[in-house]
């Protein structure tokens, strides 16, 4: 949610406070970059439940996004954008729960917020270009570079990113290469930060496991459709660093 002046001028430099709605790892690290600039950061904290919710709620976490959307609509004023974090729920199907579809566009940041340079500006068919512009501008001010992607699930980077990290995790538990062999030879062999199944833990398997959920409900590919082992490490609450322990401990 980005606090604009002015009805029709869209201008990303006038923006002087952000609220930010979920104070989990994506939100407390964009409330962090969003600070850094100076801007003031109201946070919204959504009920403790949330954090723990399983599966079978996270399929539901749309309708509910849905619903704060509503929520969000009457009290800020007219003039306000919207922005969301989301990598899976459809920008269209949260603008549509608002009076100014125009002014509603994906913001779509990486973990960690801090320290990594893009954010995906994802604007839905209904979303203005003067609200693009500024999203892309307000981006830029946080000191990002900014890329444009159609409103599809897992727009560009979860596209590619979320069929490599299934794809390890089978290359896993077929048993080709241990853990830390399959994260070495991406590390020194193509040069990444980290390989596939520490970044699987990084991003949360939740999270990835939802991505897949909904990359495989739109696309129908085999690639996007999480590997049963994902599925069952977030049952068992192995949800990557956040839970301590995911395909690694982290005590
Ligand atoms: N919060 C804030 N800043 C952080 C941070 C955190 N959690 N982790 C690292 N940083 C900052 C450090 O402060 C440091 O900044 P300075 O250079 O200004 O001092 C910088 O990042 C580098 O950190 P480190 O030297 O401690 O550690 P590193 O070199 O090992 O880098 C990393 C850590 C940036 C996380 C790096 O390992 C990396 O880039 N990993 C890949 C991350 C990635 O691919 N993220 C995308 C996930 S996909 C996603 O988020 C989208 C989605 O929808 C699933």
């Amino acid at each position: 949610m980005l606090s604009i002046r002015g009805e029709r001028v869209v201008l990303a430099k006038d923006v002087t406070r952000v609220g930010v709605v979920g104070f989990g790892l994506m939100g407390s690290g964009i409330a962090h970059v969003v600070a850094r600039v100076g801007i003031d950061v109201t946070v919204v904290e959504p009920t403790e439940d949330l954090l723990a919710r399983g599966r079978e709620r996270l399929d539901a976490s749309t309708g509910r996004a849905v619903e704060r959307g509503r929520e969000l609509d009457r009290v800020v004023g007219p003039d306000a954008v919207f922005a969301s974090n989301t990598s899976s729920i459809p920008i269209a199907t949260l603008a549509s729960a608002t009076s100014r579809p125009d002014r509603v566009v994906g913001l779509h940041f990486f973990n960690p917020p801090p320290a990594m340079d893009l954010i995906e500006v994802t604007p839905s068919l209904m979303t203005s270009a003067d609200t693009v512009s500024f999203a892309r501008r307000f981006g830029e001010r946080l000191g990002k570079t900014t890329v444009l992607a159609k409103d599809e699930a897992g727009f560009i980077v979860n596209r590619l990113l979320i069929p490599y990290l299934c794809a390890a995790i089978r290359l896993l538990d077929e048993g080709l290469a241990t853990r830390e062999d399959i994260d070495m030879s991406i590390a020194l062999g193509l040069n990444h930060p980290m390989g596939p199944l520490r970044l699987a833990d990084l991003i949360g398997l939740d999270t990835v496991l939802q991505i897949a959920d909904v990359l495989f409900d739109e696309f129908r590919e085999p690639a996007y459709a999480p590997p049963p082992r994902l599925r069952r490490m977030v049952a068992a609450g192995r949800l990557g660093r956040k839970s301590g322990a995911g395909f690694y401990d982290y005590g």
